[in-house]
């Protein structure tokens, strides 16, 4: 007998058009479709060519239309500045059509470029819409990221207009936005026109005349535009991600399948349905963000939480709980990195017991690997399905789930369970053969991908095809290694690139070794991500300094975990830089990056065959050990 995962996931792969094009039917269009998928110019798909829609019609005013006007749309919950604020769909529409006057009286128009620099409030979101609505395309830039990675963006997507807040608050700390924002616009090549800034009272920004709007003032005087119809096909948004370097990817996310592929998520994935509670604790500035705290739940009809705090400290590990009883949350999504700090804080969970979690039915986690211990906690403690799913800010939405809307499968620890309908995953070795069951290799997904997923990298195809395309052809290189067991179920075991994840945060290696490279006094340096309890992952740089330095080493160190603090951000959470007489390569001279990392983990290891001089590797572990990682560290 099949069940419903099965019989969605085999039309989902035997016939794409069909599975996608009845799931099409579900948002509205101002004109259909022509052709469901379009591969005319392979390897570059499209999805609903010839359709005609508008995302934030399908999220705001489709529902005011239909009933939903006066059902919570948003809640935005800030602990850390001990606020709570409701907005129905129609308050969300009203303020959203005006932002997009805004914008329009800025000279914004379809296509045009938004750079979105915001804390977690709800004005980001409303910024993100009100693109949406006129049909120009977002850039929503992380907070934590430092004013050198904004002005890389502000030059890859040369924005008209950029949208910011005076400050966020990180914990009890207020950081102040508007000098990131001045000091990016300086440094980049490309000048916007204009600046719209919300002013929040914890601290007054200083406003440049000529070019600096501010935010509550502009609102008073705009007048509310409609929608814009855009191509199924036009760019919603870019959203840069880590690549192998310090020029990070713009992944693009297009209008038709984005919002088809996410609304559909929202039931087969998590199980929400229109008039769900629906809370997923992340950013706006990371791809979770923008999928499931803005689009899918609103696409949907549902109410989403955006939070303003942090799983501990905003007050104490029981504010989420506290969230979920109080706004009476169906389902949750955040990364396991905020559950371990949870267990940390409240190994006992006792501050569970003082909320009513009734309302309460599944914890969905991504953003890294999750733990079994993790796993097991928070099951053991909420009582509910603990349900890991593995996706990537190009995919948009998970490759691989436990499909609760579709049908549950039993969970086994260390898998996110198995391929998403619309997801063809295959596990290959380096020939680009495939593997047989239980054997590890390179996670591939199947070419084409389904709707929602990165059709390109912004203004740049080529780069587009060299990252996912070229190394295994006929699929898109996920970049993750892993293997698929006897049943199905998919297992991700680590990235084949240089990047970390470090607090469920994406961060290159290779990004922060060009930082510590520009200092003088380093000849040479590695960055490498070691296992951290709480994060998961956390950088450490080993330098190895020019001939006759003789400065303390600590200062150098201080000095290179600065600089990555400036030119990245404390995001990249760069904290440890040791000195080494030299690196552990091989013969040919590449840095036997695995062997330091096995060293540092204080796993078991192999001395390469092909490693240069092996001594070096007991001049490692006595290196990790002085800064208490091989071993020392977590007895
Ligand atoms: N704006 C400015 N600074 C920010 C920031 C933002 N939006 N987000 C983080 N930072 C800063 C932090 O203040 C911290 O600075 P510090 O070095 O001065 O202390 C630094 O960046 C590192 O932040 P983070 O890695 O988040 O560490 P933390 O110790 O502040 O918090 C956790 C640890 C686990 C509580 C936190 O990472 C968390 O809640 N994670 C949840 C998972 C998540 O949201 N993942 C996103 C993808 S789903
Ligand atoms: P990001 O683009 O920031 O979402 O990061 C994507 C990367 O995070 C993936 O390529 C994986 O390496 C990792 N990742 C995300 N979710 C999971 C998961 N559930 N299990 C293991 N790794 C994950």
């Amino acid at each position: 007998m099949t069940n419903p995962y099965d019989s969605a996931y085999s039309e989902s792969i035997n016939d794409p058009e069909g599975f996608w094009g009845t799931v099409a039917k579900d948002c509205h269009w101002y004109k259909r479709w022509d052709t469901v998928l379009d591969d005319s110019n392979k390897p570059f798909y499209r999805w609903f060519t010839g359709g005609t829609v508008n995302t934030c019609y399908n999220a705001l005013d489709h529902h005011v239309e239909n009933g939903r006007g006066d059902q919570a749309a948003l809640i935005y919950d800030s602990p850390v500045t001990d606020s709570i604020k409701i907005y129905t769909y129609s308050e969300l529409r009203d303020e959203v059509a005006t932002f997009a006057g805004v914008l329009a009286g800025k000279g914004v128009v379809k296509g045009d470029r938004v750079i979105i620099y915001m804390p977690m409030i709800a004005e980001a979101a409303i910024a993100m819409l009100a693109c949406s609505r006129v049909g120009a395309i977002h850039s929503v830039v992380f907070g934590g990221f430092a004013a050198k990675e904004l002005a890389t963006r502000i030059n890859d997507a040369k924005p008209k207009v950029m949208v910011s807040a005076s400050c966020g608050i990180e914990g009890k700390k207020v950081i102040k936005y508007k000098p990131l924002l001045d000091g990016a616009i300086e440094m980049a090549d490309v000048k916007p026109q204009c600046c719209i800034v919300l002013q929040r009272p914890m601290a007054q920004a200083e406003m440049i005349d000529g070019r600096d709007v501010d935010w509550t003032q502009a609102m008073t005087s705009a007048q509310p535009v409609d929608c814009v119809p855009v191509a199924a096909t036009d760019p919603l948004y870019i959203l840069y991600t880590s690549g192998t370097t310090g020029r990070p990817k713009g992944v693009v996310r297009d209008n038709g399948g984005h919002m088809v592929a996410l609304k559909w998520t929202m039931k087969a994935i998590y199980d929400i349905d229109a008039g769900d509670v629906w809370w997923a604790a992340s950013d706006v500035g990371w791809v979770v963000g923008h999928s499931y705290i803005v689009y899918a739940p609103l696409l949907k009809g549902a109410t989403t939480i955006l939070f303003e705090g942090k799983p501990v400290g905003t007050p104490d590990a029981g504010v989420f709980w506290r969230v979920i009883s109080q706004h009476k949350v169906k389902s949750m999504f955040t990364a396991p990195t905020a559950f371990r700090a949870i267990k940390r804080d409240d190994p006992k969970a006792d501050l569970i017991k003082n909320y009513d979690l009734s309302c309460f039915k599944t914890l969905f986690l991504a953003g890294e690997r999750s733990d079994p211990d993790t796993i097991q906690w928070s099951e053991n403690n909420l009582n509910v399905p603990v349900i890991d799913h593995w996706w990537q800010t190009e995919t948009g939405w998970a490759i691989a789930a436990n499909c609760m809307g579709l049908h549950p499968f039993p969970v086994k620890y260390g898998s996110p369970t198995k391929a998403v309908p619309g997801w063809d995953l295959h596990v290959v070795d380096v020939n680009n053969h495939q593997v047989a069951p239980g054997e590890i290799g390179a996670l591939v997904v199947k070419l084409p991908l389904p709707p929602g997923t990165l059709p390109t990298l912004w203004q740049n195809d080529d780069r587009y095809i060299e990252s996912y395309l070229e190394e295994f052809p006929g699929y898109y290189k996920t970049a993750d290694a892993g293997y698929i067991d006897d049943e199905g179920y998919a297992y991700v075991m680590a990235r084949t690139d240089d990047i970390i994840n470090v607090a469920g945060h994406r961060l290159s290696t290779g990004a922060m070794e060009e930082v510590l490279s520009d200092h003088p006094e380093v000849a040479e340096c590695a960055v490498l991500g070691v296992e951290d309890k709480l994060k998961g992952q956390i950088p450490i740089g080993f330098l190895v300094l020019n001939a006759g330095v003789d400065r303390e080493h600590a200062e150098i160190q201080t000095e290179v975990v600065q600089m990555v603090r400036d030119r990245i951000g404390p995001v990249a959470a760069f904290k440890t830089a040791t000195v080494v007489n030299r690196l552990p390569k091989t013969r040919s001279g590449k840095i036997l990056r695995g062997t330091i990392q096995k060293i540092a983990d204080n796993k078991d290891y192999n001395v390469p065959a092909t490693i240069d001089d092996a001594t070096v590797l007991g001049e490692m572990e006595n290196a990790l050990k002085d800064i208490g990682y091989a071993g020392s560290r977590n007895t």
